[in-house]
């Protein structure tokens, strides 16, 4: 856990890096102050400070709290936005202490780990944290990667508003890069809402995916990114030198097309990849993490961002600049890391479906199904503990839906019939526009499992179900 603070201040010394400090900074030193300016410098979201000194335990504190004055968040855990970070190795049990101190109740979703369902922050017949309460989360990691944290609760408001924040679990073996850079990218101001009203159904605006609001007339808002709190912020790495890239998308509704030269996709969702991938581009939409390779030489490079709208996917328009990587020195790239890629083939699909989801709804009536129910009116399917099964989702609306799944992960059997060229394990994939997806589960994790949208509007809008694993 040291190496990455220490590998994080040597970049400082190229004095670009604004902060670096194994203290939570005050709400004064976080990265939340609004910048404007274009090539503004780069801070990752600082670590949270962990509490126990046991080898095997973490322990965090977090305060989710509002934001007074002149911020672009409005509520911040730790009043850090993006969130500290949280930092476990596989196996490790992780402990936070959650205070609320917001006026309405909240909760923490561990997204993407298997956590026992009293603590997945669901309020699926659980109460929410109320203001004033603090809850105290445990449960242990028993898989490395590129996880995050937010509320579940009148999540588009909260989330936009700027609760969330990595969760990253390490593992020992994999190599260790000369750096590692967290990018956790976000849209805000996303939720028109009002932020105090908690939503039932059709919460916030319609919006498209590529920032333009429906309603409100026809007026149409051009969506900003940050990139840690900051947009276009620049980073400086040494040339010749390697780095880890975990990346968040933590954005309501934004789908981030990312692109930049040789891209070197390692890991995904639910961690390592059996092999080195090398896309043209990486899409994350919301929910949906990936690690990355970046071999730094002389040149320096531009992430971009092509334009993407969830009514369609590519959009018109050139890319834009998401941030610019800036090389310090004359080295050239090094060669790649060792990672310890797990190999293995896709799955075989079985060819019997035991749960299908129809995704349905529209943009105009900001109401969205699953199965023709809106949540939390819905049929509860129901997996036995320990059964393999299959769960079709289709997507018969004019838009694309991140499908998340709570509790479990899945393998990707197919897309639209085809098999993935590589074993792909998530625990949040895009539905294009009609696409019908397989994926196969193991249901080794008893409790109520929410099924949704991760396009928190839609979510709200009644597009979220629930999957039981029995005991
Ligand atoms: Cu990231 Cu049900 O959520
Ligand atoms: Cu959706």
């Amino acid at each position: 856990m040291m190496r990455t603070t220490l590998a994080l201040c040597a970049v400082i010394s190229c004095g670009m890096i604004a902060a670096c400090t194994a203290q939570p900074p005050t709400p004064d030193e976080a990265p939340q102050t609004v910048h404007a300016e274009l090539g503004d410098p780069f801070a990752a979201p600082a670590d949270a400070e962990d509490l126990d000194p046991a080898d095997d335990i973490v322990r965090y504190q977090l305060v989710a709290d509002e934001l007074e004055g002149d911020t672009r968040y409005r509520y911040a855990f730790n009043g850090q936005n993006p969130a500290p970070t949280l930092r476990a190795r596989v196996g490790d049990t992780v402990v936070v202490e959650l205070t609320n101190q917001l006026a309405q109740p909240t909760t923490i979703h561990w997204h993407g780990v298997a956590v026992p369902w009293a603590m997945d922050g669901v309020t699926w017949m659980q109460d929410p944290i109320a203001p004033g309460e603090t809850f105290t989360y445990e449960f242990q990691v028993n898989r490395a990667g590129t996880f995050w944290y937010h509320p579940h609760f009148n999540t588009a408001n909260q989330v936009d508003g700027g609760l969330f924040g990595m969760l990253v679990v390490e593992d020992p073996s994999d190599p260790i890069p000369d750096t590692e850079v967290l990018l956790v990218i976000d849209s805000a101001d996303e939720f028109l809402g009002d932020p105090d009203a908690v939503m039932g159904h059709g919460g916030g605006m319609p919006e498209d995916g590529a920032g333009n609001h429906f309603g409100h007339g026809s007026e149409r808002v051009r969506r900003t990114w940050y990139v840690n709190g900051v947009e276009e912020p620049e980073l400086v790495l040494p040339a010749g030198s390697t780095a880890r890239v975990r990346i968040l998308n933590a954005s309501n509704t934004g789908y981030a097309a990312l692109r930049w030269p040789r891209i070197r996709h390692i890991a995904n969702d639910q961690g390592l990849l059996p092999s080195l991938q090398e896309p043209e581009r990486l899409v994350l939409a919301p929910g949906d993490r990936a690690d990355a390779e970046w071999l730094i030489d002389d040149d320096g490079f531009v992430v971009e961002l092509d334009p993407y709208s969830l009514n369609g996917g590519d959009a018109y328009g050139p890319p834009r600049t998401l941030m610019t990587v800036v090389a310090d020195g004359g080295d050239p790239a090094p060669p790649g890391l060792a990672w310890p890629f797990g190999g293995g083939e896709p799955t075989a699909d079985p060819g019997s479906t035991d749960v299908l989801y129809a995704f349905a709804g529209s943009d105009r009536t900001g109401l969205w199904m699953i199965n023709g129910e809106f949540f939390p009116d819905v049929t509860i399917a129901e997996l036995e503990l320990g059964q393999t099964a299959v769960i079709e989702v289709r997507n018969l609306s004019p838009t694309e839906h991140p499908f998340h799944l709570h509790g479990l992960h899945f393998e990707v059997l197919s897309v639209n019939a085809v098999a993935p060229g590589y074993r792909r394990v998530e625990d949040t994939i895009n539905l294009k526009i009609r696409d019908v997806v397989r994926l196969l589960v193991t249901a080794d994790n008893p409790g109520d499992w929410m099924a949704h949208c991760h396009i928190l509007p839609h979510a709200e809008g009644g597009m979220m179900t629930v999957l039981r694993v029995g005991e």
